[in-house]
């Protein structure tokens, strides 16, 4: 274990071999040695990210999402251009320069929309855009780069291509890939990530994963938990485990050294502490939520979420906190990619 952790060059036994660990010391290994490479190469500092969702209009079907469209038992919402464009800078205000933009697959917003949202926060402020809005065109990817954007969160989800058609059936695996191809080409930061415990994943897919993350070396990664969602066909399903979870961010930050890895709202949404222990096995990054109070409960992709009641200000000084209680510090820049090949482009 030790050699392959000091270099990150894992093989696929290596990956699989780890995923297995079971016994409680190897696993305080594991995790151990993700939080040594991310103090190595990332340092103490935690980034923080804003997250914005802006719309729960979804034309997709993923069997996992609570804000899959057949599900008519949500109230959905947009947030109309400027209120976005407000809260982006007001944000910038209270010193948080950067903001993850997320929606479901909305059409609403067209290429020109986004844009021009992208510009308007640009001109106004020095605040790090990242989008989230699932699969569009190259067009559209291109337009928004020129508006400004700089990073692009698309989770791979499954980076094996029959349980990506099994989550996703009205979805292109091929197509997911050519879009992360097209982000990373036009200059974007590029976040991929997955579910773990999702129905139908075994530890050969996790495997497949972390090879993915190994090959695809991207500017982020997000792991999480499934968390089965009672409007969707996986209602009775299990819930990802949490030691797995972290199995696979240790795994991640092995494999990528300098990535940003979030300690997802998900993970701390099936365990109280479960996002310091993220922060313990790797994570880097923490995504409070900024939606208005008025839509947030609306945006429920699985049940339970995470600070869906409270104040945002109360959010961002409880994760302050958090955050220095485990000995860390909160990162006061944009937190760019530290990806070097991101200097040349
Ligand atoms: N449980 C856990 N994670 C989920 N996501 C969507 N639905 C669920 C769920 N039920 C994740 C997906 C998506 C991200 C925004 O949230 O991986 O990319
Ligand atoms: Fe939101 Fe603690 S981080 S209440």
């Amino acid at each position: 274990m030790d050699k392959c952790i000091k270099s990150g060059d894992m093989s696929r036994d290596d990956i699989v071999y780890l995923l297995n660990l079971d016994n409680d010391s190897d696993v305080a290994r594991l995790l151990k040695a993700g939080d040594e490479v991310r103090k190595a190469n990332c340092g103490d500092a935690v980034q923080i990210r804003a997250l914005i969702e802006f719309s729960n209009i979804c034309a997709r079907q993923c069997n996992y999402c609570g804000l899959r469209s057949p599900n008519s038992k949500v109230t959905r919402y947009r947030m109309p251009p400027d209120e976005i464009v407000e809260l982006a800078v007001y944000l910038n205000g209270k010193g948080l320069k950067t903001v993850v933009m997320q929606s479901g697959e909305d059409p609403y917003y067209t290429g020109e929309i986004i844009a021009d949202i992208v510009r308007r926060i640009k001109a106004s402020t020095d605040t790090a855009i990242t989008l989230c809005v699932g699969e569009r065109p190259y067009e559209d990817y291109k337009l928004w780069k020129e508006a400004g954007a700089d990073r692009y969160l698309l989770r791979h989800e499954a980076a094996n291509r029959d349980l990506f058609k099994h989550l996703h059936p009205d979805c292109d695996f091929d197509n997911r890939i050519r879009c992360l191809h097209w982000l990373r080409e036009l200059g974007y930061q590029v976040g991929a990530g997955c579910m773990v415990g999702s129905p139908g994943q075994t530890i050969e897919h996790l495997a497949d994963d972390i090879e993915f993350l190994r090959d695809f070396q991207p500017d982020m990664a997000g792991i999480g938990p499934f968390i089965p969602h009672p409007d969707t066909p996986y209602a009775n399903e299990s819930t990802g485990m949490v030691q797995m979870t972290l199995k696979m961010v240790a795994l991640a930050r092995i494999v990528t050294r300098d990535a940003l890895l979030p300690a997802t709202t998900a993970i701390g949404s099936i365990e109280e502490m479960g996002r310091e222990m993220a922060l313990e096995a790797g994570a880097d990054v923490v995504m409070p939520n900024y939606t208005p109070l008025k839509y947030r409960e609306n945006y429920e992709i699985y049940p339970n979420k995470r600070c869906i009641t409270e104040d945002p200000e109360q959010c961002h000084s409880c994760m302050r906190l958090r955050i220095q209680a485990i000995g860390r510090t909160v990162s006061t820049d944009q937190g760019h990619s530290r990806k070097s090949f991101q200097a040349a482009l």
